[in-house]
């Protein structure tokens, strides 16, 4: 067994499923576990595949975006994302909704040369050859000329003593990494034969030819508490923002609550979340400083809020057609296209960081984030879906909640029970 790793990838699931348990010696209720929850499209998906592993999801509501209402899916394991989006997008819906127009959209592809001796005298040869270097990328993928998409420009950047050939694909709807790819490599093997040291050729995941913008203006009695005025929050929020530009620290943590939405709907569609991450952090860093990916500002009687991030999303080709669940996401949002998609993915990241600044300049996080993490905390220690609802109502009650009380609240619902 020492050497049980070997040729596991060519043994069916149910054999690796078997080997592993052997191997950590699960007990026969995991073995069920992993068996009862795998699927045989997950077997074609990924390699060394055992078990297809589930995360929650639910509806974001009140999302109006462009004068549409949305409905959106989002795929996530934490509490309170959900009801924060919603949150958000509540008080931007009464104030008018949010206004994210649709934006041209081109993927890039890089092929980058090394080793030039006069890099001035490369870059002119390049771009008097742009013509013949978009066909031979082209003529690689006819059929995304043939959509109305393709190589549609090209631009030539020299980062330190390399040469980077950017190709600007148009990919149409799809999320489009393998078609880029397949073009500039195409190209890269052009430029090889024309003498150049092509040292990669792949795409390159700052998407800075798909930003996305989107905009908001709320009515200050949309944002006040019961305590705290609409202006004053208004302002507080405002300064939070400044905070976010000029401090890396919050910044991280502004565009992580963003994000919060932003990955949840992104894992609903069937998009590349890891594409999306890379992309909008690096986005997040353009000037040398890492900044928050939005702003917000006052303006008379309003808040108004900016988001502008890349979001080279697709509604077709990757795992889109093969997941279930992805296809009816697609019916419950009523999203068609990508240009959409894009548009509403950046008001729900907008929406979100609403709800998580008014918490944090208002009643501090802790008290909604943590009263909506009540239930999975008494799952945590094992408390039956009859004592859940039992278990938070009494955890509300304490000021400090955490496992230990939560064990404890547990253990007393159950001892009272038997004593009944
Ligand atoms: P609330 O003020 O108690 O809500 O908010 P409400 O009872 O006044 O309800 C208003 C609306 O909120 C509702 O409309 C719903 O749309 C929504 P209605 O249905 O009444 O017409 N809503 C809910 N939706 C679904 N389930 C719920 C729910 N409750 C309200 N249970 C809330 C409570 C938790 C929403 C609020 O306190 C909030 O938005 N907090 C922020 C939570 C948050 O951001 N969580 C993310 C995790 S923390 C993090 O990772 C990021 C962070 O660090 C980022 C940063 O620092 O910038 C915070």
């Amino acid at each position: 067994m020492n050497n049980w790793q070997h040729g596991f990838y060519k043994l069916t699931a149910d054999e690796r499923r078997q080997r592993l348990a052997q191997v950590r010696q699960l007990s026969p209720v995991e073995k069920e576990v992993l068996a009862n929850t795998s699927s045989d499209l997950g077997d074609e998906l990924v390699e060394n595949y055992i078990t297809d592993y589930s995360l929650p999801e639910g509806v974001a509501l009140n999302i109006t975006v462009n004068d549409q209402q949305y409905t959106v899916p989002m795929v996530i394991e934490e509490p309170s994302v959900i009801a924060a989006a919603s949150n958000g997008a509540q008080r931007v819906s009464k104030s008018g909704g949010f206004i994210a127009p649709k934006q041209a959209r081109r993927l890039v592809g890089q092929v980058v040369l090394d080793e030039i001796d006069d890099v001035m005298a490369a870059k002119t040869w390049l771009l008097a050859h742009q013509d013949i270097i978009l066909k031979i990328a082209n003529e690689a993928h006819p059929s995304m000329q043939a959509r109305g998409g393709g190589a549609e420009t090209m631009t030539v950047r020299t980062p330190g003593n390399f040469i980077s050939v950017d190709l600007g694909i148009n990919v149409c709807q799809a999320m489009g990494a393998n078609s880029v790819n397949t073009m500039s490599e195409a190209v890269g093997k052009w430029l090889t034969a024309q003498g150049f040291h092509v040292i990669t050729a792949i795409l390159s995941n700052l998407a800075t030819q798909s930003l996305q913008t989107a905009t908001c203006k709320i009515d200050f009695r949309y944002l006040s508490t019961t305590q705290i005025d609409g202006k004053t929050v208004a302002k507080r929020i405002a300064r939070l923002s400044d905070l976010a530009q000029a401090d890396p620290y919050r910044a991280a943590t502004h565009n992580k609550g963003i994000m919060n939405g932003i990955d949840a709907v992104m894992i609903a569609s069937g998009n590349d979340w890891r594409a999306i991450e890379s992309g909008v952090h690096a986005y997040a860093a353009r000037d040398g400083q890492y900044r928050g990916l939005s702003t917000w500002q006052v303006e008379g009687n309003y808040l108004v809020g900016k988001i502008t991030l890349p979001l080279p999303v697709g509604v077709v080709g990757g795992s889109i057609g093969l997941n279930k669940m992805t296809k009816i996401n697609y019916r419950i949002s009523q999203i068609k296209s990508a240009e959409e998609l894009a548009a509403v993915t950046a008001s729900v990241g907008l929406a979100q960081n609403l709800a998580a600044l008014r918490a944090l300049t208002t009643t501090g996080i802790q008290d909604g984030h943590m009263k909506l993490q009540y239930r999975s905390l008494a799952v945590s220690v094992g408390a039956t879906p009859a004592e859940v609802p039992v278990v938070v109502a009494t955890l509300k009650q304490h000021s400090h909640v955490d496992q230990a009380l939560a064990k404890q609240v547990l253990a007393t619902i159950r001892k009272d029970r038997s004593n009944d």
